[in-house]
């Protein structure tokens, strides 16, 4: 369909957006926090591109909202059927079957991700997602290290109105067996209720669980629950990692009818909801185990647990609480030029080169208007090149927070700084 208002077009499309500073700012702490942490965790960092061939994502789940109606699909110039990313583990997975690292394999990443969904605040059509992945470890201990890594972030930012919800899925015959007997249960009581109910119960039983209509909840909350049917394999792995989440002091939720998104999950699934974003789009984070992923992509089989971050809806709930202000990027310098013979783009790079955050008015501006620029990038000293302290191969320096002004040495004036950089 044809954009009728042709000045549309130079605008981001709908559902995306631009970062600018100064927000752009917390966005660099924010992701510069999480590199810092998934560092001292053992992460490194993997990029994948953008996009893949279909099939990669295919192996998310043919029965996905995120797969079957949302993906960016295309063809390209040599007819390959590709995709945009919808989601970061796919991706982790492929590159892992495709290089065979020495598992375990821990990853993490940042990288944008493209679904299209009906807009509204928290949910775009392009969002970001700060994740890690661990390959090759079915070990309970790495699902409580991946909840404690995503958990000690949110805390670090500054969050707390949010809580953790855990679930298990099962080994898939647990799966099977469930849904054999949700299934049953759900069309017993689909008497009186629409009949989507029925359909629904009979495609997706388990997404059913998920479902926000009113007339259906007291049959929903009613349901056996997935944690009552687990085998002993995925009880003990659930039991494990309750108990490693209490060692830690995560306060945590059991959540029977936590269902993500996605085909891929065995046994353990989590999601971080936060109590500041509306409970339609509440998540700020969520994953799971995938235990059979890598080998349906054609690798060794090889269990896989990780988690995918929304940073727009993280900054939301920093808004809410009050979190991640850091103070806006302060100048340490601010070159006022009154020579204009050139030492001021020669004083400006010897103050960058020595570490100091400098900076400059162009275009041979008066004094005045150089000095208003000064004062609104709230830098922390100005620094004066004019003809009466040149000829003493002097600067002159203001102090822009106490007015002061001192006269020093040209060729002294980097360390000065630096002394008193914060
Ligand atoms: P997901 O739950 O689809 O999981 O997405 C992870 C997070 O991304 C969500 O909790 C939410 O914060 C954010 N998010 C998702 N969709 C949108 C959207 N349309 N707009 C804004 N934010 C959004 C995954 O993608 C899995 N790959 C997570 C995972 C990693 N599981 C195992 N490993």
């Amino acid at each position: 369909m044809a954009d009728p208002d042709p000045r549309s077009r130079y605008r981001a499309p709908i559902g995306t957006h631009d970062v600018l500073p100064p927000e752009s700012d917390r966005w660099v702490e924010a992701v510069a926090r999480f590199a810092e942490r998934a560092a001292r965790f053992g992460y490194g960092l993997v990029v994948t591109p953008v996009f893949e061939h279909v099939e990669v994502f295919q192996r998310v789940g043919t029965s996905t909202d995120v797969v079957r109606k949302e993906m960016y699909e295309l063809t390209d110039r040599g007819d390959r059927r590709l995709a945009l990313r919808p989601e970061g583990t796919a991706p982790v997975v492929r590159a892992y079957v495709e290089h065979r690292p020495t598992p375990p394999w821990k990853v993490w990443y940042l990288a944008p991700n493209f679904r299209y969904e009906r807009p509204q605040k928290g949910r775009y059509r392009q969002h970001w997602q700060l994740g890690a992945e661990v390959l090759g470890v079915d070990d309970p201990d790495v699902d409580v290290e991946v909840i404690a890594l995503a958990d000690g972030f949110f805390r670090d930012l500054g969050l707390r109105r949010f809580r953790v919800l855990v679930n298990s899925m099962g080994m898939p015959e647990d799966r099977a067996r469930y849904v054999e007997v949700l299934t049953r249960y759900l069309l017993e009581h689909a008497d009186g209720l629409a009949d989507e109910f029925r359909v629904r119960a009979k495609q997706s039983p388990l997404r059913l669980l998920d479902a926000k209509n009113d007339e259906w909840q007291d049959v929903i909350e009613r349901a056996p629950q997935i944690t009552e049917h687990l085998g002993d394999v995925a009880r003990v792995h659930f039991e494990s990692v309750q108990a490693g989440l209490a060692a830690l002091g995560i306060a945590y939720e059991l959540a029977p009818r936590l269902v993500r998104g996605f085909d891929y999950y065995t046994s353990t699934t989590f999601e971080f909801a936060s109590d500041a974003l509306d409970a339609a789009q509440d998540a700020i984070g969520g994953g799971g185990r995938y235990d059979q992923l890598a080998e349906e992509m054609g690798g060794p089989a090889t269990p896989g647990i990780g988690f995918g971050i929304g940073l727009e809806r993280v900054m939301i709930a920093c808004d809410e609480e009050g979190a991640l202000t850091p103070p806006p990027a302060r100048l340490d310098a601010f070159v006022v030029d009154a020579l204009g013979d050139g030492d001021a783009t020669v004083l400006v790079n010897e103050l960058r080169e020595a570490g100091l955050r400098a900076d400059r008015a162009y275009g041979g501006r008066s004094m005045k208007a150089q000095m208003k620029v000064a004062d609104r990038t709230r830098a922390r000293f100005a620094v004066l090149l004019a003809p009466e302290e040149a000829r003493r191969r002097m600067v002159k320096v203001r102090d822009l927070v106490g007015g002061d002004e001192v006269d020093v040495h040209r060729e002294q004036i980097a360390g000065w700084l630096r002394e008193r950089s914060s």
